[in-house]
């Protein structure tokens, strides 16, 4: 093994130490079908009266808020609202929704909406209790700083997980670069999970953002931090989007098929905010940023490009996985069983309308692409094997239309 890749595997070796080591604080999840309802109470808990609702403009014009605020008006609970927030959320965002929550005095923050709302509220939080650091200053490992305001997380999407992560993505939008800032400070200390906010959710983002959450599963099963916590929750959530996912595409009213949704898109993010992603998620983070590729959509389409190039290393889990979920017979041999369950991801991505391409992708991109998420990756992501650019350019370049 070169000595690079010997280093990274002593890094994602004292790492994992660390990792089993933090203190995850515990979250109050408030669940069920209107669980909404409840959150002013529990804000009123936290003894404030002034918040900042913190959104994007297609759930405010979907009134997806309105009964969110109604409930803090009969509680007397004060709200500005900032909803701006862009798929991929950029630093401006951050530096605006800061502006506002000064501006108007507030003690707290929501965010409410997808990955993108969610992340731009943490960020809001740390540069609020963090005045002279920017946002750049915080980028990689426990760089916030100060404890951020309460922050109550309302995901209506089902795919990130952000609602139970340490990490929040940012995009600068002058290097088209996007990065993760983590940090335990981050981790929204209530939750709410209410499928009855996504019930309108459009069956393409269903699609996509399910996806990310499968993506999360899978890198934090085939990486090398599981534990035992994180083996549990990869698994609850990969059956639950094998069992679910089609079908709340096919059938977006489904109340209890979306609850499923929401529990899988926790667990994705409950193993992968332990046990940290890949690759998958170093290729899809620089689509999004040089492309605006959302998320979810870009992690479908790497995945099982990505998977059957770690070939050998990733072939006992995945044939782990493919018994868990019934996808191959008992007594499949292994390599078979791997390459099996890579075809059923692959056909979920077919019958739910994904292409196995990434439309914007040009050629001459990709050395900067394999460059920019070999950085990201490596040797923060503990990936089941380690791969250069190179070998990331052969990757990404299986992704050209
Ligand atoms: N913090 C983390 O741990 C983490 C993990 C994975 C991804 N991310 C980041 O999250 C972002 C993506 O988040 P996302 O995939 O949830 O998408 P998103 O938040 O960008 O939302 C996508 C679109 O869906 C719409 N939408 C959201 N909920 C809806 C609903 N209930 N009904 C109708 N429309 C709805 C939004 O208005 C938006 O137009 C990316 O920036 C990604 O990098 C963060
Ligand atoms: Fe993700």
């Amino acid at each position: 093994m070169p000595l690079k890749k010997v280093l990274y595997r002593i890094f994602h070796f004292i790492l994992r130490l660390v990792v089993l080591l933090l203190p995850y604080p515990k979250q109050n999840i408030i669940t069920g079908a209107g669980s909404i309802k409840k959150l002013p109470e529990v804000i009123a808990q936290f003894k404030m009266n002034n918040v900042l609702l913190v959104t994007d403009k297609g759930l405010m014009a979907l009134g997806l808020t309105d009964s969110l605020q109604a409930g803090l008006k009969e509680r007397g609970i004060k709200f500005t609202i900032y909803d701006e927030v862009q798929p991929n959320p950029t630093i401006e965002n951050i530096e605006a929704a800061t502006e506002a929550y000064k501006n108007s005095g507030c003690q707290g923050l929501i965010a409410f909406g997808g990955g993108s709302p969610m992340d731009c509220a943490k960020l809001t939080g740390a540069r609020i209790t963090n005045p002279g650091k920017s946002i750049a200053k915080m980028r990689g490992l426990f760089k916030v700083g100060k404890k951020i305001p309460p922050l109550f997380a309302v995901p209506t999407t089902s795919g990130t997980g952000s609602e139970t992560t340490v990490a929040a993505v940012v995009t600068d939008s002058g290097t088209h670069e996007k990065y993760a800032v983590s940090d335990l400070k981050l981790i929204p200390p209530v939750v709410v999970l209410d499928p009855e906010l996504t019930l309108g959710l459009p069956a393409h983002i269903t699609a996509a953002t399910g996806m990310d959450a499968l993506t999360h599963g899978i890198e934090a099963y085939i990486g090398l931090h599981g534990t035992r916590f994180v083996n549990e929750a990869a698994e609850k959530c990969i059956k639950l989007i094998f069992e679910y996912l089609e079908k709340t595409y096919n059938d977006g009213k489904n109340i209890d098929c979306r609850e499923q949704m929401a529990w899988a898109s926790f667990y994705g993010g409950a193993a992968f905010t332990r046990a940290s992603v890949g690759y998958i998620h170093g290729i899809a983070h620089n689509m999004g940023g040089l492309y605006g590729v959302p998320h979810g959509l870009a992690n479908a389409i790497i995945l099982p490009f990505l998977l059957e190039f770690y070939g050998k290393k990733a072939e006992k889990k995945l044939a782990a996985l493919a018994k868990l979920t019934g996808t191959a017979p008992e007594g499949t041999p292994k390599s078979e069983a791997s390459r099996i369950f890579i075809e059923k991801i692959k056909d979920m991505n077919r019958k739910m309308g994904i292409p196995s391409y990434i439309k914007e992708l040009k050629g001459e991109d990709i050395p900067l692409i394999a460059k920019r998420a070999e950085k990201e990756a490596n040797p923060f992501y503990p990936v089941p094997r380690i791969l250069d650019q190179k070998e990331l350019e052969e990757v990404i370049a299986r992704l050209l239309p």
